[in-house]
């Protein structure tokens, strides 16, 4: 470790997968772990990372500017996420603060909740389990209950990065679908593997039967989801998100499921989280929202959690952060 003289202080803010937590403890770090089950307020957090030299935390952490300026003393910051919106990783990296994630190894978890969202949704199924608890399976009916089949449809993959990819694949594989994507470059192993074409936004909307988003939330793709983006989608279609909810604008959603300009949605992530229980989506026919799961297998989380660890060890061990967001901090230290 680079501090010798005492232990390295962890303030680790969320209940963890127990692996990488007991890594950092065979280190040699000091762990204070917040107890509760609900996450820290920002006053709670400024004032036990105050006292700590790193920081272990998730997306339900605000480490905006504020927070950035109270604590700059931290030398490192360990998100458990692959995502990072919830971190102003700008005012971090003028402060010099290394910020770590863990990409890579929920790519796989987070694609079969975009598959399954996508199979659910063209199945109604979400919703045909709520009638049979109902008690409204009366016999089979012909003409009722009608979904709509994914094979050789067309899928559209908004950011096509490492979920993407795992997502095409499955798609490829199960149903043949064509696949167009829309991103700043092109993925040559989308478009090797997978005969994957880039396309613009425009196209993606228009061509697309299944549009699944995979970006990340940055000021240019928040809201990018529409009133205007629906309308240009086919009445067919089925939007799928399983990146970050204010990607899409939810009242537009509902208006665009309501008046038939898409055919339905799946959703594991939405604006505001956790969605209110009387929000009108929960009620319609074609759409499945899960409460924000992508990640949420045993085997995906252990991997966060070591991965998060190792983050905070390759630092004080060798100045090296692994998985980084901001590696230009580790150049001047
Ligand atoms: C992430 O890692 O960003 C997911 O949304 C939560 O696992």
């Amino acid at each position: 470790m680079i501090k010798k003289q005492e232990a390295v202080k962890v303030l680790v803010s969320r209940i963890y997968p127990e692996i990488g937590i007991e890594l950092l403890r065979k280190e040699g770090f000091k762990l204070t772990t917040w107890q509760e089950d609900r996450p820290m307020t920002q006053p709670e957090l400024i004032k036990a990372a105050r006292e700590n030299n790193a920081l272990l935390c998730t997306m339900t952490e605000n480490i905006d500017k504020h927070f950035l300026n109270e604590c700059k003393h931290l030398d490192i910051i360990s998100q458990f996420a692959v995502g990072f919106d919830n971190i102003d990783i700008s005012e971090a990296t003028r402060l010099g603060i290394p910020v770590g994630f863990t990409p890579d190894v929920l790519s796989e978890a987070t694609a079969d909740v975009a598959f399954g969202l996508m199979i659910a949704t063209s199945r109604k199924m979400f919703h045909l389990h709520k009638t049979i608890s109902r008690g409204e399976w009366s016999y089979f009916r012909p003409t009722a209950n009608l979904g709509i089949d994914l094979k050789d449809k067309t899928l559209g993959i908004f950011g096509l990065g490492r979920i993407g990819i795992e997502m095409a694949k499955r798609c490829k594989g199960a149903y043949n679908m064509k696949i167009i994507y829309c991103n700043r470059t092109p993925n040559k192993k989308a478009e090797e593997l997978f005969d994957a074409r880039l396309v613009n936004f425009n196209d993606l909307l228009k061509q697309s039967d299944v549009i699944s988003v995979h970006c990340t939330l940055t000021d240019q793709t928040k809201g990018l989801f529409d009133r205007t983006a629906f309308d240009r989608m086919k009445p067919t279609a089925i939007f799928i998100n399983t990146a970050r909810g204010p990607v899409h604008n939810e009242q537009a959603l509902t208006e665009a499921l309501r008046n038939g300009s898409i055919w339905g949605a799946g959703l594991d992530v939405t604006n505001p989280e956790p969605m209110h229980p009387g929000n009108p989506l929960l009620s319609m026919e074609n759409v499945s929202v899960l409460p924000h799961i992508g990640s949420a297998t045993v085997e995906t989380r252990n991997k966060m959690s070591r991965l998060a660890a190792e983050n905070i060890i390759g630092f004080y061990k060798n100045m090296r952060v692994p998985n980084i967001v901001n590696p230009e901090t580790l150049t001047n230290k």
